[in-house]
């Protein structure tokens, strides 16, 4: 079970489903081993983004994002937007941008695998 992060979600970590749940937030069943991300966009995060966000996760990032949940739920900093969301506003960011800024930079290919994902929803690989 986990709570997904919608417009009207909460502001919870999607692991902390036991918990209170504020009634606009969607408790649902997490899909089998916390749902696949597409290969393509899996691609792109191995090589940018699993060094701090996969396991172990650096302490100093706020999430993991290894799973399809990981990307649909909040992290826990009292705001309503989903990590997909925030993945897009970070990796279009040129002043704060992920990976940070000292580190190889996403490729136009890169970057656009991962907007096209987003633009769509982040939906789950079939
Ligand atoms: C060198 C370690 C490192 C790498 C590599 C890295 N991140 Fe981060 N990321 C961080 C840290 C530390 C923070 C928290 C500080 C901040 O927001 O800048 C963070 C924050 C974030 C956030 C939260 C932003 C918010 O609004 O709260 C997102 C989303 C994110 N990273 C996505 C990514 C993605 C996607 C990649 C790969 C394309 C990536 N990061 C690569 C260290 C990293």
């Amino acid at each position: 079970m986990w709570v997904a992060c919608g417009d009207d979600g909460g502001a919870l970590d999607p692991t902390d489903a036991g918990g209170i749940v504020p009634f606009d937030c969607e408790v649902r069943d997490a899909p089998a081993g916390g749902g696949k991300i597409p290969d393509e966009v899996l691609g792109v995060l191995e090589v940018h983004c699993y060094g701090c966000h996969g396991e172990p996760k650096l302490p100093a990032a706020p999430m993991s994002l290894l799973t399809w949940v990981d990307f649909q739920g909040c992290h826990f900093d009292g705001q309503r937007v989903p990590n997909y969301e925030r993945m897009r506003i970070r990796i279009n960011d040129e002043q704060t941008p992920m990976p940070p800024i000292r580190l190889p930079q996403l490729d136009d290919r890169e970057r656009g695998i991962l907007n096209r994902w987003v633009q769509r929803g982040a939906p789950q690989a079939p």
